[in-house]
């Protein structure tokens, strides 16, 4: 498992507790930073993780902000990324099951670094479950592409 992470100024520790608890478990992290406390924009630091999970560089990405929403609506402005604001592991584990999630975003002044890491290791955890839920994703991709959906 390869995991692309960046970060702006909002999340640098929480950042910096995940890619050690990542590499901990041996899983390959690349650090897209911020690891300084300088205000740098999440739009541009979101597009690194997308951008290398949607080029196949990576498996999945971690996409760490203030609150974790800007840097999600950055991410999923690109497209094929499904990306996911979670708070708490039961959100993270479901994004996985049924939405095929490919990129988990959590805020680094939302959540602590323990809850962090329950979320992130459900999320690695869980497995697409398929089904009725391919079906949906599709549907998703379709709005992406066309601007909207046959069934609608
Ligand atoms: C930066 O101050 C803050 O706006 C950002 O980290 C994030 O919370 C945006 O959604």
């Amino acid at each position: 498992m390869k995991i692309a992470i960046a970060n702006d100024h909002g999340a640098v520790e929480l950042k910096m507790e995940i890619v050690k608890y990542l590499e901990d478990q041996g899983i390959e992290v690349i650090n897209f930073g911020v690891d300084t406390p300088e205000s740098v924009d999440y739009p541009i630091q979101g597009l690194k993780v997308a951008n290398a999970v949607v080029n196949g560089e990576v498996d999945r990405g971690i996409a760490l902000c203030g609150t974790g929403i800007g840097i999600s609506i950055a991410c999923n402005k690109v497209k094929g990324i499904r990306a996911v604001v979670c708070s708490e592991p039961f959100s993270a584990k479901l994004s996985r099951q049924h939405n095929n999630s490919n990129i988990l975003c959590m805020g680094g002044r939302v959540v602590g670094p323990e809850l962090a890491k329950m979320i992130v290791q459900e999320w690695l955890d869980a497995e697409f479950q398929g089904g009725r839920h391919r079906r949906r994703i599709g549907e998703i991709r379709e709005i992406e592409e066309t601007g909207t959906v046959k069934e609608a």
